[in-house]
């Protein structure tokens, strides 16, 4: 790998050596197994193909200054994953087997994870399919777990630079009382259309409201919302956003920074009063929003600084990824090493 152009990497994917698997069969999981194809053999009636019981993570492993391997908050992504499970009745995934499937698949694929200083991870995919044939619409009898990793640089092209977005009113990514606050993949599908249309319009996301009433923010395509204003960390609270690993450490640092923090319904009004907002998630770290457009009223939200990232953006940023790299100490234990 030595020729490897970690510093081009885009969000795509790599082929690496190997996966790891297991089934869930007679209400056991089964052994993992490591496997280095790439593809699966599934039933044509699975409940994953046609009615939707697909969840999937996503969370990064580093490599330090010191060369270690570190993944961030494994732990985190073990319990939305278990609790999406829960929300659309698959079988769920023990913490400790979703841990160790992570650590496996990193650990037979280190020479794919970026070395320290390219801005560049190694991003960790789980996913849990209803591999069970059903025809009746009802949970599968049997389930997939598999772990991929693949290296990756920015998700948005240009990395921590501002971006500009726009508002879709026109498209809900989830329903009110839905499955928003599950990391599934209808969500994902029911935001393309939206996704495409902000791309097509030249802008990197789109930004959805509440579906319900419309009034407030709830989150920037395949990333949490945040506002910083007077010193006050602000992110929605809804029923329908995606609970963030990302924005619950944010939150943290932010606290740690001496800033307030809220977490609330955030009205779209209030935007004009923000001095810097931003998108976070693991795939967008921190990506700072220069001007977000509402085509519907045709008003423009522009914010700081000059298309540079805003000042306390740029704290948070760095803070977040000297923990991840292993540059400053990890007084949460947010960091797991991996051999
Ligand atoms: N919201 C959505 C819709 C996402 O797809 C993601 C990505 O996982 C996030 C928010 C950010 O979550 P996290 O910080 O846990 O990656
Ligand atoms: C992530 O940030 O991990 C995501 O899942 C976002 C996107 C690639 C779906």
């Amino acid at each position: 790998m030595d020729t490897f152009d970690w510093k081009n990497l885009s969000f795509g994917y790599v082929k690496t050596d190997y996966n790891v698997r297991t089934y869930h069969r007679n209400g056991q999981w089964g052994e993992l197994e490591i496997s280095s194809s790439e593809y699966i053999n599934l039933h044509i009636a699975a409940t994953c193909l046609h009615y939707g019981q697909e969840a999937f993570e996503g969370l990064k492993a580093f490599k330090g200054k010191d060369n270690k391997i570190r993944v961030f908050r494994s732990d985190s992504n073990a319990k939305r994953m278990f609790d999406t499970a829960e929300g659309i009745e698959m079988a769920s995934v023990p913490g400790d087997l979703f841990k160790k499937a992570v650590h496996k698949a990193v650990s037979l694929n280190t020479k794919y994870i970026p070395p320290y200083g390219h801005g560049a991870s190694l991003y960790i995919r789980p996913l849990l399919i209803g591999s069970g044939a059903e025809v009746g619409v009802k949970p599968a009898k049997e389930y997939l777990f598999i772990v991929f990793v693949t290296p990756v640089g920015t998700y948005f092209k240009d990395g921590f630079k501002p971006v500009d977005i726009m508002v879709c009113r026109g498209f809900d990514r989830a329903a009110p009382l839905g499955t928003g606050c599950y990391k599934v993949g209808g969500n994902y599908a029911a935001s393309l259309a939206s996704l495409e249309l902000a791309h097509h319009k030249g802008f990197s996301t789109a930004l959805y409201l509440d579906p319900k009433e419309k009034k407030y923010i709830d989150e920037a395509g395949p990333a949490n919302f945040f506002g910083i204003r007077d010193n006050t960390y602000i992110t929605p609270e809804s029923k329908s956003i995606l609970p963030s690993i990302t924005n619950m450490s944010l939150q943290q640092l932010a606290k740690d920074m001496g800033m307030k923090v809220e977490r609330r319904p955030v009205l779209f009004e209030e935007l004009s009063s923000f001095e810097e907002v931003g998108a976070c998630g693991t795939a967008a770290v921190i990506t700072p929003i220069r001007k977000i457009v509402d085509p519907d009223t045709n008003k423009i939200y522009e914010f700081c600084c000059d298309g540079k990232p805003g000042p306390v953006s740029t704290r948070l940023y760095n803070k977040l990824m000297a923990i991840q790299n292993g540059d400053e100490s990890d007084p949460y234990g947010w960091v797991e090493f991996v051999d």
